[in-house]
């Protein structure tokens, strides 16, 4: 250590190494505290100087410059090492160790503070703390040792390890020394104190006495003694997690303080910082440590950016020294809140889509009703017709001409032909010679329903509204019967406004079917949505018993009746 060593040092220096510290990850920050005059070495050990071809380079606090090579070097670095021959209090900085290989680049920071040495024997108490190597604990009436932290380079061999105790050699049989530990057997409350360990370092020729102050402390009750670092978390879980969702996971760590253990996170036996290299989509965390008296307590995080299909089965390993602990991810089971929900909505959407449909189809549903299970029982009500038909006579040629032909054509064909009604139209089923208002009053009273065919007012219903046969067939129809009305509106009617309160009336409670077929007779056929409304108003049809044609078939409208002939010669005007 004297001034040509010094020198080269410098001169090494003065030959600046440009080193990119960009890009690098930080993996970390220890502190060391330490009391001057003493030799120190520094390891710095990362996983992947273990099992990668690896350039490492320790620089001060910010510097560009690395420390120097130059073994004569009172600082220098020696492999993984940086070297203290010895400490003196101006060493006190912030080292960085840089791990480079071809594709990663890490750095550990060691925060190095160095005190004064307190002269022998006196008390720590007021001093500055050390670092926490350097406090230890033996545990009373149990067998417990002490260790002396001298790490350096394996080219420094160790010999002569000596023990003080309060400045006294410590002697006996309750003590035993081995390598760099001093084992105490049944220790007792007067084994507490401020001890030294002191060695002699040789190293290529040279003698360095190195040493540490260290101070123990009793403690009633023995707690973490175990050596080997302790996984408190994971526990070989599995964790659910959302496909595409962000996750981060904690390995946190006991270890005994002396362990040199380093702590990692792998995937399939590699790194995950070198699994995921080119991604960088799983990544490990920087390290945080605690220290406690006797322990460490260490966490390392592990964080994927967004969980992808591959990450699910995969076992993702926390390793530190002989100790691994492993999380597998899973896909979240499904959610039964979420079934419940989901059953509910498809319950009420069946529910909603069978009232949709049953409102839709509600004509058609109960026309197939009707086919399928026809009445067989005869309804027994002294009716002779289904129903009367009862119509305006238009003043207009072209108009009065489609009314009769509806009336008079269309509904027999279809109503009585296809359907097997039986209809009563004036002008076609009232005899000759009889007077208008006995028939309308007579028949009404044996008809089930009442067909009534309105037009717009303006084209002639004012006719009819004089007409006493309108109004005595629905004084009948709505006072004296209740019998149903089936109002049809030829053409669409916007304005019932100067319709009859009679006929405002049904409409406003039963409303009315339009007419919108055209007024060829051959056209017409039961299955239309016209006159599937109106079949639908019509009595349910009753079957003649005889009509076996009927029963088998399921349908009421294909089949021809045995009514009487449509009689068309009477029609009249
Ligand atoms: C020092 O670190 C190197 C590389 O990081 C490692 O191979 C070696 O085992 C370590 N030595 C000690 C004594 O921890
Ligand atoms: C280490 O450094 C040497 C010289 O600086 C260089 O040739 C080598 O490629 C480096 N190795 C790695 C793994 O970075
Ligand atoms: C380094 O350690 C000293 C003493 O423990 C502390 O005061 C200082 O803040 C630390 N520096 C950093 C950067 O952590
Ligand atoms: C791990 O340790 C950290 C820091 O003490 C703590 O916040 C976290 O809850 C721990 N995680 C588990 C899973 O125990
Ligand atoms: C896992 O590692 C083995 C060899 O250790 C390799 O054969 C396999 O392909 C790797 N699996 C994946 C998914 O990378
Ligand atoms: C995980 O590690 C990263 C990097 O060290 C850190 O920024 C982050 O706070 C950690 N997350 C948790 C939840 O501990
Ligand atoms: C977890 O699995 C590892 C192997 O990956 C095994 O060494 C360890 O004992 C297991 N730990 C527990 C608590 O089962």
């Amino acid at each position: 250590m004297g001034a040509r060593s010094w020198l080269l040092c410098r001169l090494s220096l003065a030959l600046p190494l440009l080193v990119k510290a960009d890009g690098c990850k930080d993996i970390g920050l220890q502190n060391e505290t330490l009391e001057a005059d003493q030799p120190f070495a520094f390891n710095c050990t990362y996983p992947l100087v273990t099992f990668r071809e690896v350039n490492i380079t320790w620089y001060k606090n910010s510097s560009q410059v690395p420390l120097c090579k130059n073994t004569q070097s009172r600082v220098h670095q020696e492999k993984s090492w940086v070297l203290f021959l010895p400490l003196t209090w101006e060493d006190s900085g912030i080292y960085q160790c840089v791990v480079k290989n071809v594709n990663s680049c890490h750095r550990i920071h060691v925060n190095l503070t160095v005190v004064k040495r307190y002269p022998c024997g006196a008390s720590r108490k007021g001093l500055p703390s050390l670092s926490n190597e350097y406090k230890q604990i033996l545990y009373l009436r149990k067998d417990y040792s002490l260790i002396c932290y001298l790490n350096f380079p394996e080219s420094y061999v160790l010999d002569s390890i000596k023990w003080y105790k309060d400045c006294l050699e410590v002697k006996g049989e309750r003590f035993i020394f081995w390598e760099t530990k001093l084992l105490v057997i049944n220790a007792s409350v007067e084994d507490r104190g401020n001890y030294v360990c002191q060695a002699r370092l040789n190293h290529t020729g040279r003698q360095i006495t190195a040493f540490n102050s260290i101070s123990v402390s009793i403690a009633e009750r023995y707690e973490n003694g175990g050596r080997v670092p302790k996984i408190t978390y994971p526990k070989n879980n599995s964790i659910e997690v959302q496909l595409g969702a962000p996750l981060i996971v904690d390995c946190n760590i006991t270890d005994s303080r002396e362990n040199t253990n380093a702590r990692s996170w792998k995937v399939n036996g590699t790194l995950v910082d070198d699994y995921y290299r080119e991604s960088r989509r799983v990544r490990e965390g920087v390290e945080k440590s605690v220290s406690f008296q006797q322990y460490k307590f260490y966490t390392v995080n592990i964080t994927f950016l967004e969980v992808k299909m591959e990450d699910y089965g995969q076992p993702f390993v926390c390793h530190t020294g002989v100790s691994a602990a492993y999380i597998i991810l899973e896909l979240p089971a499904p959610d039964f809140r979420s079934y419940l929900i989901g059953g509910f909505i498809a319950l009420t959407g069946v529910a909603v889509s069978a009232v949709l449909i049953c409102s839709t189809f509600k004509i058609d549903i109960v026309l197939w009703y009707r086919s399928a299970f026809p009445s067989t029982g005869t309804v027994q009500d002294m009716k002779v017709y289904d129903a009367y038909v009862l119509y305006p006579k238009l003043p207009r040629e072209s108009q009065s001409h489609d009314m009769d032909t509806l009336v008079l054509k269309i509904l027999p064909e279809v109503l009585e032909r296809q359907c097997g009604y039986k209809l009563f139209i004036l002008g076609r089923d009232d005899f000759p010679g009889q007077a208008v208002a006995n028939v309308i009053d007579e028949n009404m009273r044996l008809c089930r329903r009442l067909i009534m065919i309105v037009v717009p007012e303006s084209q002639g219903f004012a006719l009819l509204k004089n007409m006493s046969e309108e109004q005595i067939a629905l004084y009948n129809a709505l006072i004296q019967d209740g019998t149903k009305v089936i109002l049809i509106e030829l053409e669409r009617i916007e304005d019932y406004t100067n319709m009859p309160e009679s006929v405002k009336y049904i409409k406003q409670k039963h409303g009315a079917i339009q007419w919108g077929g055209d007024f060829t007779e051959e056209s017409q056929s039961a299955k239309t949505k016209f006159w599937k409304k109106v079949r639908y108003h019509m009595p349910p049809k009753r079957c003649p018993p005889s009509s076996s044609v009927q029963l088998l078939t399921h349908t009421s409208c294909n089949h021809t009746t045995d009514r009487r002939e449509v009689n068309t010669g009477l029609i009249t005007q």
